[in-house]
């Protein structure tokens, strides 16, 4: 798994059906690309990917601790979560929950979402609603306007609804969830299982801050370009359709082996590192982002370009076709019917607009397998992400087919999980 498919949660920014009638929806659409200035990536990317700091790709110019400083005390103060709650594949989203900045139980509607990571992460309110509107969409449940951060939501709030399966961004494969992650295993590879800390994986990651102790966005896209290797040389059900973005959602503070170990719930040295199961944590003395400097879903794209750009390998579309190291590319001329292609991806607005395209013929696509009617999310993108893409400048793509994933086995894969919670 991965840190995938948030770009396509970017692009899709207004998804779910349950705000689809409130007139803020489309403003907060708006909202979501306002600023977005691509980036001219043409010299050096790898220079500019190493030379970002961990603010992201506009660097923060203050420092104001009394801001930027995140309460882990009072109703913030760090528990672990009950055997009933719900702790899933993203330790940021886990450390949220214990420390209260998200429901402890790990069920949360748009609102809490939004203040929570507001709170913690002085992430923009666009951006985390986009987030969540994709999670309830595609994972939680509609009715209730909720979404898990783990596993599939308990039986109550199993209401039948128009989308929602409720499985749970544990179960989220190809949606949220998605191979290739820098610390947890592929799910085809392992029974279904894409949330659990794998520590070999860990320790390689750990190994990252090397002698000076400091973890970039840098060296986990590296890092990333070693781990999507090997998923395809292991698992012959690999698959990517979709933007991987590599961590985007960067710790802003400086991130030393401490402090990634807390966020990480793992105790102990390399060699003997353990991951308690439930206990991502917050580390004292953290310092979020400024609120005057929030993480936007244009600082998003631009660290996606960033990314691919200084790692040009990791930009694939493909998968194995059934057996483990047979990867089949797509190539981004393939997919666009000529349009684009890898070399100018990053120019102007074609990242963003080619995303948007993936979307609107991928997404429906993989859904099927667990929606009865999927014909609501693509008018619902049609009629809400359409009119974004209309201030970009877009060329009209003909004849583009994400059919053409149809012939990778992982792009069907949908494993279901057991109602474990962590
Ligand atoms: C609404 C906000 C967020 C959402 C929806 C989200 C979602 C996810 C998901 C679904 C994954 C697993 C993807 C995969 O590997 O297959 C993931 C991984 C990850 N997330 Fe988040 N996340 C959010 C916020 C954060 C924040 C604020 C942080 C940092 C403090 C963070 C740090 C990470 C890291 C480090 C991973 C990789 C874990 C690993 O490979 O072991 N996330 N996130
Ligand atoms: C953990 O990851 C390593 C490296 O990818 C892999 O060889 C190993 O089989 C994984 N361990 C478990 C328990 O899944
Ligand atoms: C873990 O490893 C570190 C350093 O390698 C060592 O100092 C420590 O004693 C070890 N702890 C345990 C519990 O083995
Ligand atoms: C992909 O593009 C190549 C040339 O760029 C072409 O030969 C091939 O037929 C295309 N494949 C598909 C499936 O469109
Ligand atoms: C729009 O994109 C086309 C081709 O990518 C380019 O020639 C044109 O200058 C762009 N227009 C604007 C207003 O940026």
């Amino acid at each position: 798994m991965k840190s995938t498919s948030f770009f396509y949660a970017l692009v899709s920014s207004t998804w779910a059906f349950p705000v689809m009638d409130d007139p803020e929806t489309a403003q907060i659409a708006r909202d979501l690309l306002r600023h977005y200035q691509p980036r001219d990536l043409s010299q050096d990317p790898l220079g500019i990917s190493r030379a970002q700091t961990n603010c992201g790709p506009t660097p923060c110019t203050t420092f104001d601790a009394a801001d930027q400083l995140v309460s882990v005390t009072g109703q913030n103060a760090y528990q672990s979560p009950a055997a009933s709650d719900i702790r899933g594949p993203c330790p940021g989203l886990n450390a949220a929950a214990n420390h209260g900045y998200l429901p402890r139980n790990g069920i949360a509607t748009i609102e809490q979402t939004v203040s929570g990571l507001q709170a913690l992460h002085n992430m923009q309110p666009a951006l985390a609603t986009a987030l969540s509107e994709y999670a309830i969409a595609t994972d939680g449940n509609v009715l209730e306007e909720v979404w898990s951060i783990g596993g599939p939501l308990p039986a109550d709030y199993l209401v039948e609804g128009l989308l929602g399966t409720g499985q749970g961004f544990s179960y989220s494969h190809n949606a949220y969830e998605g191979d290739a992650s820098i610390g947890r295993n592929d799910a085809y590879t392992n029974a279904g299982d894409a949330h659990s800390l794998n520590i070999t994986k860990f320790e390689r990651v750990y190994a990252l801050g090397g002698t000076e102790d400091r973890y970039t966005l840098d060296k986990f896209r590296a890092r990333f370009e070693a781990v999507q290797d090997e998923s395809i040389a292991n698992n012959p059900y690999y698959f990517t359709g979709a933007f991987s973005t590599v961590v985007v959602e960067e710790p802003s503070d400086y991130l030393d082996g401490y402090n990634f170990k807390s966020f990480f719930g793992v105790t102990g040295e390399p060699g003997n590192f353990t991951w308690i199961r439930g206990q991502e944590r917050v580390p004292e003395q953290w310092y979020r982002r400024p609120t005057s400097d929030q993480n936007t879903a244009p600082d998003v794209f631009v660290d996606v370009g960033i990314g691919y750009a200084a790692y040009p390998n990791t930009l694939k579309f493909g998968g194995n076709t059934g057996t483990p190291n047979s990867f089949v590319g797509l190539d981004v001329a393939n997919l666009t019917g000529g349009v684009y292609n890898a070399a100018d991806l990053f120019n102007g607005d074609n990242l963003a607009c080619f995303s948007y395209n993936i979307l609107q013929e991928g997404i429906p696509d993989f859904l099927s397998d667990i929606l009865n009617d999927i014909t609501p999310v693509t008018s619902f993108i049609n009629k809400y992400v359409g009119p974004i893409v209309g201030g970009l400048n877009c060329t009209q793509i003909e004849g583009q087919s994400t059919g053409l994933f149809n012939d990778f086995p992982g792009y069907k894969y949908s494993p279901s999980g057991p109602d474990t919670n962590y």
